[in-house]
């Protein structure tokens, strides 16, 4: 596994030729540019080489490799896991495809309601989240509380930064609120944010169920992005 720090030094010294595109016939300019910053990435190319569906992989990483709660033997919910960076990460992590016999066999549930290719030890359910009896069915298929429950979910963007934020935050307080009948006691909750003024009703509530509220801002969430990670640790049940 690349160490996060050569992944970003690369970026900083702009080792690698950067890759410009001339914009083709029928393509947007900022589809032009979303490609050519796709191209230039080195997180991108990382994870290709590492085999991790998306780029996003490294922020669990950084954010794991911080606070430590994806360990062997942890039962993990990762809500809106599409295309399964996460996942594969936490099924890394808490051995839930008990490649270690030596290990404590962990579990992982991915969710999102766009499909999923099989992920070796992670079970994965095509729902959206916020339709009536999602967090029934979620219950159902994690059969008992889980230690961990980390929310990637993002909506479409629609363009407009306010309403974007506003559904983010929502998402995200509706996967705390989850969390919150899921977890077992000392567990973790963590999610994605975007900074933006609603976010700190989010805060209070998880001030008052986690003994610790951490913000980041990982090195591999891209700058010129609003996200952070808002990371709760020491459920109280
Ligand atoms: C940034 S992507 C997640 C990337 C993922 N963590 C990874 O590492 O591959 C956000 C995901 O949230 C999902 N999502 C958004 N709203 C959702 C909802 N209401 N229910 C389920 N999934 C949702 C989207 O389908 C999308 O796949």
């Amino acid at each position: 596994m690349a160490k996060l720090t050569s992944v970003k030094s690369k970026l900083i010294t702009g080792r690698d030729l950067k890759v410009r595109l001339k914009t083709a016939k029928g393509r947007k300019i900022s589809s032009t540019r979303w490609l050519e910053r796709q191209l230039n990435d080195p997180f991108v190319k990382q994870a290709k080489i590492e085999g991790y569906r998306s780029r996003s992989a490294f922020k669990i990483l950084e954010l794991n490799k911080k606070f430590g709660f994806l360990v062997p033997g942890a039962r993990v919910l990762d809500l809106g896991c599409a295309p399964g960076g996460w996942s594969q990460i936490a099924s890394k992590k808490t051995n839930s495809a008990f490649t270690k016999k030596n290990k404590k066999r962990g579990f992982v549930l991915g969710v999102d309601f766009n499909y999923v290719a099989p992920i070796e030890g992670v079970q994965l359910a095509t729902l959206d989240f916020l339709k009536d009896g999602a967090s029934q069915r979620v219950k159902e298929l994690i059969g008992q509380k889980v230690n961990v429950v980390m929310s990637d979910m993002a909506p479409p963007s629609s363009g407009h930064k306010k309403t974007d934020h506003l559904r983010i935050i929502n998402l995200c307080e509706e996967a705390a609120y989850f969390a919150f009948e899921v977890l077992e006691s000392g567990g973790t909750f963590v999610a994605k944010v975007l900074a933006g003024g609603a976010e700190s009703g989010l805060q209070k509530i998880l001030k008052k169920n986690f003994t610790i509220v951490s913000n980041v801002k990982p090195m591999s969430s891209r700058s010129d992005s609003s996200e952070k990670f808002v990371v709760a640790k020491g459920f109280r049940l």
